[in-house]
């Protein structure tokens, strides 16, 4: 989609709808029929979303046997559907489920310890260090003490800081622990290298498609047949009773576009460098007066710079500013009622309320120019040391 006067810096929070979604919607191609009917409209509809199903099955190199996919509502909708499904299965079955999950891991995550004690069963969070990474002996020794029925949520990718947690660490969990893992693949499509090979040790991977240029509402889970879990979605059989619910037809159809439009445009090292570039250019505008979070992690994806400041600059006056100059960045967690809040992220990283409070996120997406660089820097160069000497 093409953005006229405006510079789209917020790649982390949604996508635009990418051009072959756009086209396909502009074409007026309004498939209606539900798609378990077995006339050709309703035929005309599953047809679609077989083609995405097949799409997803090689792009992904979804193993032929031993594993689902399922069509949702978006990443929100899949982790609750998994957690609470397990507890129930749990329930079922007379055991306690225990859920582990990261203090930095998105809130659809964090907050299902708000959900769990009430169903009877137990969820603890992992912490991490100053660049947002786990310590793996701490998380094995931390879900071998418990008994039970035991799931561990693993963010590939930060949505807040872009640290990158490889598949390695959490197969190198489950090998010493043998519970469950979910991934959180939200923010890798487009962000990391390998962000279509997935690692089949590993038990279930949740997308969401609003991400990477599909439409919202709508995502997928790839999902290995031995999860013991209930779906939480019941109703009509469809999606072999793992999401019961008449299929979002044309938002699953934008899933295949989208993607298939990504891995043509896909430039990792182009991506790499505009953002390297800019984030040089903006710690040395900055000197001591912010700094780049998880610049020391071992992994960082190739899109985020997320910066902290050390001083109060009224991040949510930053932001206008920068919306008004046709800069569409974020901070890290939403302002409320135009206040900006501390992030739980960049707290959970140990940063000063402070500066957990003062953050900004930049975030680029795979259409990203040389041109838009530029411009962006014209802007933030111009914008941001004001801010900077905020009395
Ligand atoms: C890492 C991560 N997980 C989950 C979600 C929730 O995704 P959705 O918008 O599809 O509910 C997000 C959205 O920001 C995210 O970044």
């Amino acid at each position: 989609m093409k953005l006229i006067n405006r510079l789209y810096f917020d790649y982390n929070a949604t996508a635009p709808l990418s051009e072959s979604v756009v086209n396909y919607l502009r074409n007026g191609a309004f498939v209606f029929g539900n798609p378990s009917s077995v006339y050709s409209e309703g035929r005309e509809a599953r047809k679609l979303i077989s083609e995405t199903f097949d799409f997803l099955k090689q792009l992904f190199h979804i193993p032929s046997e031993g594993h689902e996919i399922f069509f949702h509502s978006g990443a929100t909708e899949a982790i609750n559907s998994l957690v609470k499904g397990m507890a129930m299965y749990a329930s079922s079955q007379g055991q306690k489920f225990h859920f582990f999950y990261s203090a930095v891991d998105h809130s659809s995550v964090v907050k299902q310890a708000l959900h769990l004690p009430l169903l009877g069963h137990e969820a603890h969070a992992i912490s991490v260090d100053s660049n947002g990474e786990i310590d793996v002996e701490v998380v094995i020794q931390k879900i071998k003490i418990q008994k039970g029925l035991k799931l561990f949520n693993f963010t590939q990718v930060n949505n807040e800081t872009g640290v990158v947690w490889p598949l390695e660490l959490a197969i190198k969990i489950k090998q010493a622990t043998d519970c469950f893992v979910h991934v959180d693949s939200v923010q890798a499509p487009g962000k990391i290298i390998n962000w279509a090979a997935p690692r089949y040790e590993l038990d279930s991977y949740t997308f969401s498609a609003h991400k990477f240029g599909a439409m919202k509402g709508v995502g997928f889970t790839i999902l290995n047949q031995n999860m013991p879990w209930i779906p939480m979605h019941m109703g009509g059989g469809q999606q072999k009773g793992l999401r019961a619910g008449t299929e979002n037809t044309q938002g699953i159809y934008s899933i295949k576009l989208a993607l298939e439009e990504l891995v043509r445009d896909f430039a990792p090292q182009t991506l790499q460098s505009h953002k390297d570039t800019l984030e040089l250019a903006l710690e040395k505008m900055m000197g001591s007066a912010g700094q780049i979070t998880g610049k020391k992690a071992s992994h960082r994806n190739l899109n985020t710079i997320n910066i902290t400041f050390n001083r109060e600059i009224k991040t949510e006056l930053l932001l206008a500013a920068l919306d008004l100059a046709g800069l569409a960045v974020s901070s890290g967690p939403a302002c409320s009622m135009g206040v900006s809040v501390a992030s739980r992220v960049l707290l959970e990283m140990g940063l000063p309320e402070r500066m957990a409070k003062n953050s900004l996120r930049i975030s680029l997406g795979p259409k990203t120019t040389a041109e838009d660089m530029s411009r962006a820097w014209e802007i933030l160069s111009s914008v941001l040391p004001k801010y900077l000497d905020y009395p």
